[in-house]
Formats: structure tokens, C-alpha cells, sequence
């Protein structure tokens, strides 16, 4: 893949994954690529749990109730974070910085990923060993993509809003 528009034109959320896993320059290129991403006043507010112990990627996976690709998935990532009541909105604003970063990087190299919204946050905080005050909402799933893709009992919308009907011009 050579450019960001093929990778952002390209991309799909992937949750199955096959067994390969994934080599330690392509993870750190991952994480480095969330590392890099902009955020709120630069504050950064990120911290990056990279796992892949299948033990306790199948925990995760239990604690949302769209999360059960991280059970199958070579890397799970927690984007981790300030448990911060006045500044929340923002902080998810730049995790999802992160996570379209990390998540591009990894599909230059052929790298499928999705997220995990965690509905359960202190359970994951508990599996993750996080120290008080900080919070995990959000995990993502990376590995080679499998070649079945289908969801039993999801229909699967495709694609994305017409260009027309998503951009106004000047004023709505
Ligand atoms: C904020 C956010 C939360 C998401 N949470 C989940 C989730 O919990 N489980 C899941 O399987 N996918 C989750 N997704 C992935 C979306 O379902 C996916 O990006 C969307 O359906 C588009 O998929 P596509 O790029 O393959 O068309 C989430 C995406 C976003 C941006």
C-alpha cells in the first residue's frame, strides 16, 4: 500500500484474524504511530497497554458486549487513560485520534484491526492491572486479516454516506 489515501479508502473493520502473529517491529510501529497522533491541546493523554497473552485477551473480550474479536486477535491494545469527569469528552475525542492512527499504520503492513468499546471499564482496569485513576474505555483488536470476514446474524451495512449528502458548502 503507498499512500494514506489507499489505506483510508481501503480499510475496513476487521474481527477475524488468523493465527499469525504479528512481528515486534510492525507492534511498535503500531503503538509508535498512536504515539504520534495529535490530541487536545497536546495534552496526550494516552497510555497504551499492548497485549498478547490469549488468557487475557479473552478477559477483555468479555468486558463489552461487541469486544469478543479480541479473543482471537495476535495484539490487543487498551487505550488507556485519566479517569477525568470535566475533561472526558475530550479525552475520548483524542483516544479516537490514537486509534485512527494505529489503526491506518496497521493496515499499511496488511494489518486488520477493530475496536472494542468496553462496557465494563473497572473490570477491564481490574485485568489490566491500571492504577487508580485511570480508566480504560476502548481496546482495539489487531492481526492478519482471516479470509472470512462474516458475522453470523449481523447484516453488515457497507459503505459509507455519499459524499454530497455529508459535506455542506460554506453554510448548511
Ligand atoms: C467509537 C467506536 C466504537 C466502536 N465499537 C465497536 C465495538 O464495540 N465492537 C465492534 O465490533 N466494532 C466497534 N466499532 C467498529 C465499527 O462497527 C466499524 O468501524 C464500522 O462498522 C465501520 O466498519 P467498516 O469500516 O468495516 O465499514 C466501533 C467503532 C467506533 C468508531
Amino acid at each position: 500500500m503507498s499512500s494514506v489515501e489507499e489505506a483510508i479508502r481501503t480499510k475496513r473493520a476487521v474481527r477475524r484474524f488468523t493465527d499469525q502473529p504479528i512481528p515486534e517491529d510492525a507492534i511498535h510501529a503500531i503503538l509508535n504511530a498512536g504515539r504520534r497522533a495529535q490530541s487536545s491541546k497536546n495534552t496526550q493523554p494516552w497510555s497504551f497497554v499492548a497485549v498478547r497473552d490469549k488468557g487475557t485477551l479473552k478477559q477483555l473480550a468479555e468486558t463489552g458486549d461487541f469486544a469478543g474479536h479480541l479473543a482471537g486477535a495476535a495484539l490487543g491494545v487498551a487505550l488507556v487513560a485519566p479517569d477525568s469527569a470535566d475533561r472526558r469528552e475530550w479525552i475520548l475525542f483524542d483516544l479516537g485520534q490514537a486509534a485512527a492512527y494505529m489503526q491506518l499504520a496497521a493496515w499499511e503492513l496488511g494489518i486488520g484491526s477493530c475496536i472494542a468499546t468496553i462496557y465494563q471499564p473497572e473490570r477491564a482496569g481490574a485485568i489490566l492491572g491500571l492504577p487508580d485513576g485511570m480508566r480504560c474505555d476502548v481496546a482495539l483488536s489487531f492481526g492478519y486479516p482471516a479470509t472470512d470476514q462474516t458475522r453470523p446474524g449481523v447484516v453488515r451495512p457497507g459503505g459509507r454516506r455519499p459524499f454530497e449528502e455529508v459535506v455542506h458548502w460554506e453554510q448548511w
